[in-house]
């Protein structure tokens, strides 16, 4: 496994590859894996010659409130966790490389980042925009991943690259959970023993979702306030949303018809989660 931290030598080696008719997928992250990142590696591989993964917590994409300095970084664990996955390259650039001085190119993507995540963190999708953009033009692959725990981020990166005809496909995947549904995120170390408890909550919520909806149910107040309920009932608890959204518009929907996902954000003590289920899926353990 190769590791690059320079844009022009990584530029250099994708533009080889690319010369030699080889495909490359991407899979773009901020480190400290856990089996959902892993996924995604697992499936870059299936379809490509070249798997490129970056590791990069990308400072614009955070508030000043939030945990840059502190979200969790381990890279030795990580080279040895993509070894494992059969990675052929990671991509692991400085600050300095992404933002040198001078830096002030932003690309911002407007509908569908006003809703849900985008109203608690102001500039938080103008952050991975620009990040993932320049990723694309450093790494110049054919296909990129994401995960679909992420579906707002998701949604948003289709939208930008359909937008801005960027010469690349984006591929989903479901969200990877831990043995009782908590979806496993970088963030969960956060979490205490008992506030650990009370994050199953939003895999619950999503759960009673599901089920109202196979019941007949439609209207998106009665599943939403079932939802608030049983995540209130915890201790730790503070919800951000709990909302129910078209997923190309990512607008509230009064009552579900077309495709729709329920999304939800809930701080656990210090520690801000997310979560979502798009109705006629399967919530998969
Ligand atoms: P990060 O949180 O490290 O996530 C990297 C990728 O892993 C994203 O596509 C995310 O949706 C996916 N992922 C996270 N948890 C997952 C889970 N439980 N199951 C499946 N996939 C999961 O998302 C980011 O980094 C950044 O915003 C980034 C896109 C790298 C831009 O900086």
């Amino acid at each position: 496994m190769k590791i690059v931290k320079t844009v022009k030598k990584m530029q250099s080696l994708s533009e080889g590859l690319r010369l030699r008719g080889q495909r490359i997928a991407f899979v773009p992250t901020m480190g400290y894996f856990h089996d959902g990142h892993i996924s995604l590696m697992k499936e870059a591989r299936k379809i490509a010659d070249c798997v490129v993964v970056s590791i990069y917590v990308n400072p614009t994409q955070f508030g000043p409130k939030e945990d840059f300095s502190k979200y969790p970084r381990d890279l030795d664990r990580d080279l040895k966790m993509a070894d494992s996955a059969n990675v052929d390259v990671i991509f692991y650039p400085s600050n300095r490389e992404m933002y040198p001085a001078y830096y002030q190119t932003y690309v911002d993507v407007e509908k569908v980042t006003q809703n849900l995540c985008g109203m608690s963190r102001p500039g938080h999708f103008r952050g991975v925009t620009t990040v993932c953009s320049k990723l694309f033009n450093i790494v110049k692959p054919h296909v990129a991943i994401f995960g679909k725990k992420d579906f707002q981020q998701f949604i948003t990166i289709k939208r930008m690259v359909d937008d801005l005809n960027m010469d690349l496909q984006i591929l989903g995947f479901p969200t990877v959970r831990e043995a009782d549904g908590l979806a496993m995120s970088s963030r969960n170390q956060y979490l205490s023993k008992e506030e650990r408890l009370s994050a199953l909550t939003l895999f619950q919520a999503l759960k009673s979702a599901q089920r109202m909806y196979r019941k007949g149910e439609r209207k998106s107040s009665e599943i939403i306030d079932q939802a608030e309920r049983l995540i209130e009932r915890a201790p730790f608890t503070k919800i951000d949303y709990v909302k129910i959204c078209d997923t190309k518009t990512l607008k509230d929907i009064q009552n579900i018809k077309g495709e729709s996902v329920m999304a939800l954000a809930v701080k656990v003590g210090k520690t801000r989660l997310i979560d979502n289920h798009v109705f006629g899926d399967e919530l998969k353990i």
